[in-house]
């Protein structure tokens, strides 16, 4: 994009342009992109750009999206240029010591509401561990009027910027952001209608096999349990058993169906029954839910 010749770039010019460029530097996504940077730029809707297709970029414009588009052909992702994200619709703000907020992880927050919303219960207690950006806790927090959350992570950085979403989602005042390692600790007290979880799960040849892109980028502590691949699934278990109401639920996301059986097999070790495997977009199992019938 050689903007320093006076050429007008319009909306439709820049998309066209930058999705094709993107699109020659191995971008997935080039015109989802594109869109997103231009909505950011313009502080505006998707919608927004394509009825205003003809209107011209001003010069601080058009260098605040090349900066964004220069930045972007490094491999960094576009949500670490951004510094949000969107999960649930819910505007989630991301730098590196978190993980960007997956749309398979919404599937698995789905799943809870539904058992949420069926649920009697005045005040549900829901526990998310390893709660990153605070993406889950704070969608079900913000969905789910009458639940309290109590979120878990290791890294003190991590909850303070989960902290922030929570305020920006304005859920602050029923999630409780703690501090502890989850494989040395468990919560101090308390029982919870639901315990979910995304726990890091990628190993062995799915690490090796992980794009170099979110390898570079993305925390390692939140990808790859160290040593047992399935180290988080027994601890999860074990905190399911001390810390589920009876009739509770345990959700789990997991990397793939190639986990399925494996981690089907540690919650029934622990006492764990009534297992629903949650596909994916591309038919892969993503999450498991487990009843604790005591
Ligand atoms: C896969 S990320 C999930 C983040 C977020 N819940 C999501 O779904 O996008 C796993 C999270 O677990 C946290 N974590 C890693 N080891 C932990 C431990 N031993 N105890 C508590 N949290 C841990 C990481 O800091 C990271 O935020």
């Amino acid at each position: 994009m050689d903007t320093s010749t006076p050429q007008t770039w319009r909306i439709v010019d820049v998309l066209k342009w930058s999705k094709d460029f993107l699109f020659n530097k191995g971008i997935e996504s080039p015109q989802i992109e594109v869109e997103w940077m231009l909505r950011d730029v313009l502080n505006c809707s998707r919608i927004d750009i394509y009825l205003n297709h003809e209107r011209p970029l001003s010069a601080e414009e058009l260098s605040t999206f090349k900066k964004i588009l220069v930045e972007r052909v490094t491999g960094k992702p576009l949500q670490y240029i951004l510094g949000y994200t969107e999960f649930m619709g819910y505007k989630i703000r991301v730098n590196r010591n978190v993980l960007i907020p997956r749309p398979e992880t919404e599937i698995i927050v789905e799943k809870v509401l539904n058992i949420l919303t069926q649920d009697q219960n005045s005040n549900p207690q829901v526990l998310d561990v390893g709660t990153g950006s605070g993406c889950i806790a704070i969608s079900i927090a913000a969905a789910c009027q009458k639940c309290s959350v109590l979120a878990l992570d290791i890294s003190r950085e991590v909850l303070d910027l989960a902290k922030q979403n929570a305020k920006l989602n304005k859920v602050s005042d029923r999630i409780c952001f703690v501090k502890k390692d989850i494989l040395k600790d468990f919560p101090d007290t308390g029982r919870f209608n639901i315990i979910v979880s995304n726990p890091p799960y990628v190993d062995g040849e799915y690490w090796d096999n992980l794009p170099d892109t979110v390898k570079k980028y993305e925390p390692e502590i939140a990808l790859k349990p160290k040593g047992d691949s399935l180290i988080f699934y027994r601890r999860l278990s074990q905190l399911a058993t001390r810390h589920l109401t009876a009739g509770g639920v345990l959700a789990v996301e997991i990397g793939g169906t190639y986990q399925e059986k494996d981690v089907i097999s540690v919650l029934r070790e622990n006492g764990l029954e009534n297992f629903e495997v949650i596909k994916d977009y591309l038919e892969q199992s993503r999450g498991i839910l487990a009843r604790l019938n005591k």
